[in-house]
């Protein structure tokens, strides 16, 4: 596997692995990387011929008082665990290749964007469409993977790609690939190391009141009051907030009052001693 740092190096790289006729297949994430990633790696291997994967913990789709700086990094641990799967490139970027001085160009998506992550994260969908469209322009994939964990952020990145005409030949191009989860239910995350013991073993009432509130819309019970007991099953099982439970069209995102013909999708964020968590399940 090799490891870049620099665009002209990348660009050599990539050029190499297409002139040998291979397909590229990209995975983005911000390093720290867990079963999750290395499933999305997995993946990526059995679809294209050639995995390059980015490592750039995005400081534009962190809020003022998010957690960028105490995000994990640990680059030579997750390169070695690249290296295990099989994966033909690292790319590593500095936030100074990413945005050098003068740096201008926003990039931001309304309508998915909006409601759940959007509206408690304000202008972190816009950092994200901004570097995944950057990310394609450099590493030009035929394919890229992401995590459905991050559900929103999958319906912003495809909207992103369909409206700029960034992934070729069609859309599916874009692959979701299903949230890996614990034993106990709980999604794997980055952030679940900032859990105390304490409160990783109360994190596993996240996945288990969303699928019961499932259950109970799946039987027919009225959503909003649904939601309101998930809420208070969160609250009683020691979260200290909630920060959104949505049901909302699995696609577009629209807020849903009562479960309807097109596919729909429960999605949670909620906070647990001072760590935000967020998962999303299908509904129906
Ligand atoms: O999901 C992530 O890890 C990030 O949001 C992404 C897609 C790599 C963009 O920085």
């Amino acid at each position: 596997m090799q490891t870049i740092n620099r665009l002209e190096d990348l660009r050599k790289c990539v050029a190499a692995l297409k002139n040998g006729g291979k397909t590229l297949a990209l995975v983005p994430t911000m390093g720290a990387l867990h079963e999750g990633h290395l499933t999305l790696v997995r993946e990526a291997k059995a679809r294209a011929g050639a995995v390059a994967v980015s490592i750039f913990v995005n400081p534009r789709q962190f809020g003022a008082n998010e957690d960028l700086d105490a995000y994990p990094r640990q680059l030579a641990a997750d390169a070695a665990m690249l290296e295990a799967e099989g994966a033909d490139l690292l790319w590593a970027p500095t936030s100074d290749q990413m945005y050098p001085d003068g740096y201008a160009t926003n990039i931001s998506v309304s309508g998915v964007s909006e409601g759940a992550c959007g509206a408690a994260r304000p202008g972190h969908f816009d950092g994200v469409a901004t570097v995944v469209c950057k990310l394609f322009n450099q590493v030009t994939p035929d394919m890229a993977l992401f995590g459905e964990k991050d559900w929103q952020q999958l319906a912003v990145i495809r909207r992103m790609a369909r409206d700029l005409d960034l992934t070729r030949p069609h859309v599916d191009a874009i692959i979701g690939v299903p949230t890996v989860r614990e034993a106990d239910g709980l999604a794997l995350s980055s952030r679940n190391r900032y859990l105390s013991e304490e409160d990783r073993r109360r994190a596993a009432a996240l996945p288990k009141a969303m699928k019961q509130a499932i259950a109970a819309i799946e039987g027919g019970a009225e959503v909003a009051p649904t939601l309101h007991t998930l809420e208070g099953a969160l609250i009683d099982a020691g979260f200290a907030s909630v920060d959104y439970a949505d049901l909302r069209d699995a696609e577009t995102l629209a807020e849903l009052y009562a479960p309807g013909e097109r596919p729909a999708r429960l999605l949670v964020a909620a906070r647990i001693g001072g760590t935000r968590l967020i998962d999303n399940m299908g509904v129906g």
